[in-house]
């Protein structure tokens, strides 16, 4: 304290050019040196000391540039800085307006500094507020105190808190003690140092960059108004929020086809079978190895027949070969990535030497694109990007490209080094492959899976927490991690159910396997030479208690895709923390086992080897419910299910794979509030395809009321061009005392005595 008091004395005297004058003869007759010189060495120390020049408020209390860009989202910019030739924003959609001054009663205000190496934008919080966020870090949900940064990694078997992993989230959720909250997003694609140590602060040694500040009442509207300026995703096609089941890798087609019929000879719902790298022709994408996968339509129509999709593998890198076809293109089209000298940029990845397409050039994305046409007319469902941070077989400590390689650009996009574009890399290509996928399919629904993203990559692709491991940390850590995704704009995200790396125990797996059909992405999938990893492979025990999971997440579709759809349009989290149901409740910010999927089921897993952690639960009525004669005290491996009181769940019964009838009936679980009263929405459409664009939807509103001592269910309201059907509904009420039935028509309304 004292000597950094000094040093400023010193530097104050020091800075003024009297001082400087007096100095610069002082020093320059004791070490014989010309005043020239030392003046110069004494300003470059000077700055160095002071490192940092801090552009604060202005005298009116705000930032040099700040205005208002939407209802409660303020946008501010350091002032004297040039944030010309930076490419538009990639998480940001479209180019905000202003709506006019930001003003004077606006709370959140950045502090900007500015040097010449770095860049700094901090931000004050009250005492008692929490921060969450920062997107994919495997650790606790609270993220108070913690330092992480965005660079996209490849992070093969992460351990807790590394502080970067395959994705990049510049964005910080805050909620204050009172429950109110805001949103910071430092808007830049270069590494950023996220420190959260009594403050927000972001650095990077980049650009100057904007910081939008969201303003609210409640996390879910911070989360709301973050949807205005990031967008939300497209919504899914309904298998996607079934079952998925892969493995490093299937082949050759035999072993693929016994796994799927495996599921349905046990009968264990599922709905896509994945291909990893192995399908491929020595490794070289959009190749089939003709050993392994000779005809891969026949496989897809194999698996198309027996209701199940299939999702293959594409990564990014291409080999360097000539006269494979791919390669051969990429360079006629001169679609690499150039090192710093211009030349083709090479490295090894899976098929050995590759060459990257440098997805900033809207001719290579557009030439990716169409390299999609003849693969998925093969009848591929789906497709996984992955190694797209991007990748590479280490080279001196570095898993990626060196930061000096360059982007050509294009469009919207100036050229560029790759320390700008590493982390849209991967965001880049996903695009790109989606534009392809949608060009080819035009009247089907997309789904990718990516490793890499950045934020607003949602709108792109679902994503997966990368090579996690087979411990009880990582079963903690798939929890969280889907939750800090969903609250930094993802909500279709999943681990590896069961770990990649490792074996794990059977118990484990059980365990994981019961929380795991509550992520909005559920998928098992393990390591090439690792154990089985199949819902069977552990056991008739273990595949008893996989079964009933399977069951419960199945009947849970109709509700799960009813939470999609919102999500689509509102951008809320479909898994979401327990905080959101009472964010003034400060015994629930730290609540990070349990969780909520949307706003009315409450899933209460038990996720380490005791099994008797006791969560922390939002006040109010929330009643256990089970939907397949679960007992959750008997096997714990399945999560405790509490309905909010005041709420309605559609769900279906269980079937097989999503292209059965579920609603046949359809069950509303009604648990009234204090005044006797429940609502819920339930979702259809046609499951696939984009005639909900265009109104070919069915949005049903319930309500249920007690009155006269018997309890009314009936429809609402409705919205949507979807003729209705006539099936029977199935009224559960959620009391106190136990479950009371009724059944009957859906149209006519039910009522229970
Ligand atoms: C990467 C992926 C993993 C995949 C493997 C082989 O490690 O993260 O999921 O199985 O590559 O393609």
């Amino acid at each position: 304290m004292e000597s950094s008091k000094k040093k400023r004395n010193f530097l104050d005297i020091a800075k003024s050019e009297f001082g400087r004058i007096i100095m610069s003869a002082a020093l320059s007759v004791i070490k014989g040196i010309d005043i020239a010189t030392y003046v110069f060495s004494l300003r470059k120390e000077l700055a160095a000391e002071l490192e940092l020049m801090v552009r604060g408020p202005s005298s009116d209390g705000l930032a040099p540039s700040a205005d208002m860009v939407g209802d409660g989202i303020a946008r501010f910019l350091a002032g004297g800085v040039d944030y010309g030739s930076l490419p538009s924003s990639f998480a940001v959609i479209g180019k905000p307006e202003d709506t006019g001054p930001v003003p004077s009663s606006w709370q959140v205000v950045p502090r900007f500094i500015v040097s010449e190496k770095k860049y700094s934008a901090v931000i004050k919080i009250e005492p008692g507020t929490n921060l969450y966020g920062t997107g994919e870090i495997a650790g606790a949900l609270l993220r108070d105190g913690k330092v992480t940064y965005t660079w996209n990694a490849d992070s093969l078997g992460y351990g807790d808190w590394k502080k970067n992993l395959y994705q990049s989230h510049p964005w910080v959720l805050a909620v204050r003690a009172d429950g109110s909250s805001f949103g910071v997003l430092a808007d830049t694609t270069y590494r950023l140092k996220i420190n959260l140590k009594n403050q927000i602060s972001f650095t990077s040694e980049g650009r100057p960059f904007p910081v939008y500040v969201v303003d609210a009442q409640s996390p879910r509207e911070v989360m709301e108004k973050f949807r205005v300026l990031i967008g939300a995703i497209s919504l899914p096609p309904k298998w996607a929020l079934g079952y998925h089941q892969c493995r490093f890798s299937y082949y050759p087609e035999s072993r693929a086809k016994e796994i799927a019929d495996e599921f349905r000879r046990r009968e264990l719902p599922c709905d896509v079978i994945w291909f990893d790298i192995h399908y491929m022709a020595g490794n070289r994408v959009f190749t089939f190895s003709q050993k392994r996968y000779p005809d891969p339509k026949r496989m897809n129509d194999y698996l198309h027949q027996n209701g199940f999709k299939s999702i293959w593998m594409i990564d990014p890198g291409v080999k360097k070969e000539a006269g494979y076809w791919v390669y051969d293109q990429g360079t006629e089209g001169d679609h690499w990535v150039k090192d710093k000298n211009g030349k083709e940029y090479n490295a090894r990845v899976w098929p050995g030497v590759c060459a990257f397409p440098d997805y900033t050039r809207p001719q290579t994305r557009e030439w990716w694109a169409g390299l999609y046409k003849d693969f998925v007319a093969t009848g591929i469902d789906g497709v996984w990007n992955d190694m797209n941070e991007p990748t590479v077989f280490k080279i001196q400590n570095q898993k990626t490209m060196p930061e000096s390689n360059l982007h050509r650009g294009g469009g919207e996009l100036p050229p560029g080094d790759h320390a700008l574009y590493h982390n849209v890399y991967g965001m880049l290509m996903v695009r790109a492959s989606r534009e392809g996928i949608m060009a080819a399919n035009p009247d089907r629904r997309t789904f990718i899976l990516t490793r890499s993203n950045f934020l607003g990559g949602h709108r792109y692709a679902a994503t997966w927490t990368g090579d996690n491991l087979s411990t009880w940390s990582h079963v903690k850590h798939s929890v969280t991690m889907i939750l800090n995704l969903g609250l930094s704009g993802q909500p279709f995200s999943g681990p590896d159910i069961g770990g990649f790396l490792g074996k794990g125990t059977p118990e484990m797996f059980a365990r994981w396997f019961g929380v795991g059909v509550f992520f909005p992405f559920s998928r098992g999938h393990t390591s090439t030479g690792n154990i089985d990893k199949e819902p069977w492979a552990f056991g008739s025990e273990v595949e008893a208690s996989c079964k009933t999971a399977l069951e419960r997440r199945y009947r849970l579709i109709p509700y799960l895709y009813t939470l999609f759809r919102e999500s689509s349009i509102n951008g809320m989290p479909v898994m979401r923390p327990v905080f959101f149901a009472d964010p003034t409740d400060p015994a629930l910010r730290k609540e990070d086992e349990a969780f909520l999927l949307g706003q009315d089921l409450l899933v209460l897993p038990q996720l380490s080897k005791r099994a008797n952690h006791v969560h922390a639960l939002p006040k109010g009525i929330w009643r256990t419910i089970t939907l397949v004669g679960e007992d959750h005290k008997e096997d714990v491996n399945q999560p405790e299910l509490k309905i909010r009181g005041g709420s309605i769940i559609p769900i279906g019964r269980v079937v097989q794979n999503t292209t059965e009838e579920s609603l046949a009936p359809l069950t509303l679980l009604v648990c009234l509030d204090e005044s006797g009263k429940a609502e819920g929405e339930l979702y259809e459409d046609a499951e696939d395809g984009y005639g909900y664009k265009r109104g070919e939807y069915l949005l049903t509103k319930y309500s249920a009321q007690k009155q006269d001592g018997k309890v009314v269910v009936k429809i609402d309201s409705e919205e949507g061009a979807m003729d209705r059907p006539s099936r029977d509904c199935v009224v559960e009420l959620i009391t106190a005392d136990g479950v009371i039935k009724a059944s009957g028509s859906e149209n006519e309304g039910i009522e229970i005595q």
